[in-house]
């Protein structure tokens, strides 16, 4: 577990084996040598997928890492929190996904966050489900247009509770998925539908995708029937659970409406200490990844074969 009640957390980043970035969450550290695509999936609603984005991506900024936000949910969410009036953006991801003649970059919106930038949407989306029906590369309009930037260290794609097309492309482009889980049984089943779902992704339209691991959000140790949840989750899944847990706080909803990132509306608290060493573990996960997926490759003499395990 990583204890963040007794002052700012330390960073560690290793690639290779080796630790390449040691800090306490200060400006600079290691970048991933791609822009490493992580989607926050689960097909349960109102578990954290949005604010672990908002969150994680203020974390990372903080640090220098240059963001990338996808909100693949017609509610869009993540992008009221980033943009003003979002139903007045004269593109969003709508607009990319049907329009093969826009380039990405028309679509990507600064924000007044350093480090931080968004490809929104809004209601809009709603509408691409149906207009798509019948289309056979639906699926992998995102990915194509993603493969369009290359300068960020991440590109964090924030999904719809749902196992509709949206999901499937955000799966369909990304490198890594984290799945957040509230300790009920409710969400547990809801995961493993989840996996279910991966694994189809992976088998046929995106073989190098992983599973970086479960986050454990809105965590009450005091509430008894979670801990046994928990500990069920830890003796599945075992290192597949991310170690950092994101406890139940008002400060989170607080800075939902503030319009900033928990480490923007307050850097000192332990609610923003959380998101910083999630930020680090997530760091740690995809590197790893990308580092086996990497020696893999290389010891196979050049034959593209991914990694099984992250
Ligand atoms: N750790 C937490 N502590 C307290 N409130 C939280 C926590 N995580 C999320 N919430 C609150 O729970 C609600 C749902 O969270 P959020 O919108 O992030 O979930 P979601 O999975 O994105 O939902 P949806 O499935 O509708 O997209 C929000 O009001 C959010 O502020
Ligand atoms: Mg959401």
């Amino acid at each position: 577990m990583c204890d963040v009640a007794h002052g700012p957390p330390k960073i560690f980043v290793y690639k290779s084996g080796k630790q390449v970035y040691t800090g306490e969450h200060t400006r600079g550290g290691a970048h991933l040598a791609m822009a490493y695509k992580l989607a926050i999936t689960t097909v349960k609603w109102g578990v954290g997928k949005t604010t672990i984005a908002q969150n994680l991506a203020g974390a990372l900024a903080e640090v220098g890492q240059k963001i990338l936000l996808v909100d693949l949910d017609q509610q869009g969410n993540l992008s009221s929190v980033f943009l003003d009036n979002i139903y007045r953006l004269p593109l969003t991801l709508y607009d990319l996904i049907t329009d093969p003649d826009i380039p990405t970059g028309e679509v990507i919106h600064r924000t007044s966050f350093e480090n931080i930038d968004i490809l929104p949407a809004n209601l809009e989306l709603s509408r691409v489900e149906f207009q798509l029906v019948g289309d056979n590369d639906a699926q992998f309009y995102v990915a194509d247009k993603l493969k369009e930037v290359d300068d960020y260290d991440l590109i964090i794609l924030d999904t719809t509770p749902n196992s509709g097309l949206m999901t499937i492309s955000a799966l369909v482009a990304a490198n890594g998925v984290m799945i957040p889980v509230e300790c009920q049984e409710w969400a547990a089943r809801g995961s493993a539908y989840v996996l279910d779902l991966i694994s189809k992704v992976e088998r046929r339209a995106n073989p190098p995708l992983r599973l970086l691991g479960y986050v454990i959000n809105r965590y009450d140790r005091r509430r008894k029937l979670e801990e046994s949840y928990r500990e069920a989750l830890l003796e599945n899944h075992g290192p597949l659970v991310f170690q950092t847990m994101i406890r139940n706080s008002v400060k989170y909803p607080e800075a939902v409406s503030v319009r900033r990132p928990i480490t923007a509306y307050q850097p000192k608290s332990e609610q923003a200490q959380v998101f910083r060493v999630l930020a680090t573990e997530l760091l740690q996960r995809a590197f790893a990844q990308v580092e086996t997926a990497a020696s893999r490759e290389s010891t196979k003499g050049g034959k593209h074969v991914q990694a099984r395990k992250i």
